[in-house]
C-alpha cells in the first residue's frame, strides 16, 4: 500500500447489500435481482443452481466471503470476508457454445473499464481475462457454460476483484503476484460504488456485443492488453507455442506469429511474456 494511508478494517469501503446496490443502478438487463449472502461456498455454484432452476438472465449473486472460491484451471480463489468483491452473473446469450469465450473476454474489458478510474495507471488485461495493476493480479474471471448440443442454455460469469485487501493480509502463495485496488489507489474504495459500476459496464459491453459483434470489444481488449509485438509463450491444451503477439482477433482468438512466419490462433490456456512466468 502507498505510504501515509490507513489500512481499512474488514467491512470498510461500504457494506454490500442488495438495497444499496439496486439504488440508482439504472440498468435494464442485468441486476433486476441481486442476492447478497454473508458467505457461500462459491457464488458461481449458487448462480448455476439458480440458472438450472430456470432463473432468467441478469440475476446476480454476491457473497461477502467464499469458503470454496474457484479460480481458473482448478485453482482456488482466496476469498476473505468483507474486503473484496465475489460476484456471479447469470447470462443467457444467443450464442453457439463455441463462441462463449467471447463473453469472458468482454467481461475482462468491462472490468478494466470499471477499475481504470480508481487507479493512477490503466489496468492491463493479461490473456485471456486476468486484470493486472502494475503487473500484479487484481481480478480474474471464471465463466461456466451450460449447453445442449449446439444451444447455449446459460453462462455463469464469475468475477473476483481484490478491492480493499491489504497485501500484508494475503496468504504467502499469492502475495508476490497479487494486489488490490486499495494498494494501488492508496485509499480504500467504496465497494458498493465499484460493484454498481461493474454491473453497468458489464451491461454496456454485453449490449455492444449483441448489437455490433465482437470486433469493437476485441479492439478495446487489445488496447487494455498492450501486448501487440510482445514475444510470448502460450501454454495451450495442445502444447506450448512461442511467438510474437499480433492481438486478439474478431473471433476471440489470440493470434501469434510463430517461427517461419506461421500464424497460430490460441483459444485457451495461459500466456507468459518470454522470460517471465506471470501471475
Ligand atoms: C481466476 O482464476 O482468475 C478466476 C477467478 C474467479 C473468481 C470468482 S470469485 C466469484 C466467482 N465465484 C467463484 O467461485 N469464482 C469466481
Amino acid at each position: 500500500m502507498r505510504p501515509g494511508k490507513e489500512r481499512p478494517g474488514p467491512g470498510a469501503g461500504g457494506e454490500l447489500t442488495s438495497a444499496a446496490l439496486l439504488r440508482c443502478l439504472g440498468t435494464r438487463r442485468l441486476g433486476h435481482r441481486v442476492d447478497v449472502y454473508p458467505e457461500l461456498a462459491s457464488t458461481n455454484r449458487t448462480a448455476r443452481a439458480l440458472a438450472e432452476a430456470g432463473e432468467p438472465e441478469g440475476t446476480i449473486v454476491i457473497a461477502e466471503a467464499q469458503t470454496s472460491g474457484q479460480g481458473r484451471m482448478g485453482r482456488r480463489w482466496v476469498s476473505p470476508a468483507g474486503l473484496n468483491l465475489y460476484i456471479s452473473f447469470i447470462l443467457r446469450p444467443r450464442l453457439a457454445p463455441a463462441e462463449s469465450a467471447k463473453i469472458t473476454l468482454l467481461t475482462a474489458v468491462a472490468l478494466a473499464d470499471t477499475l481504470k478510474v480508481h487507479v493512477p495507471r490503466a489496468p492491463r488485461i493479461k490473456w485471456p481475462n486476468d486484470i493486472l495493476l502494475e503487473g500484479l493480479k487484481v481480478a480474474g474471471v471464471l465463466s461456466e457454460l451450460a449447453c445442449e448440443s449446439e444451444h447455449t442454455l446459460f453462462v455463469i460469469v464469475g468475477i473476483g476483484v481484490n478491492l480493499n485487501y491489504p497485501r500484508a493480509l494475503m496468504p504467502p502463495e499469492i502475495r508476490g503476484r497479487a494486489t488490490s485496488v486499495m494498494e494501488e489507489a492508496g485509499a480504500a474504495v467504496d465497494r458498493v460504488r465499484v460493484t454498481r459500476s461493474l454491473v453497468r459496464h458489464m451491461e454496456e459491453r454485453y449490449i455492444e456485443f449483441e448489437e455490433h459483434g465482437f470486433a469493437p470489444i476485441a479492439r478495446c481488449w487489445n488496447g487494455y492488453a498492450r501486448m501487440e509485438g510482445c514475444r510470448v509463450r502460450a501454454h495451450t491444451p495442445d502444447g506450448e507455442r512461442a511467438g510474437r503477439v499480433r492481438g486478439l482477433d474478431g473471433s476471440g482468438f489470440l493470434v501469434l506469429e510463430c517461427e517461419g512466419g506461421l500464424t497460430e490462433r490460441v483459444v485457451s490456456g495461459d500466456v507468459f511474456l518470454d522470460g517471465a512466468e506471470g501471475a
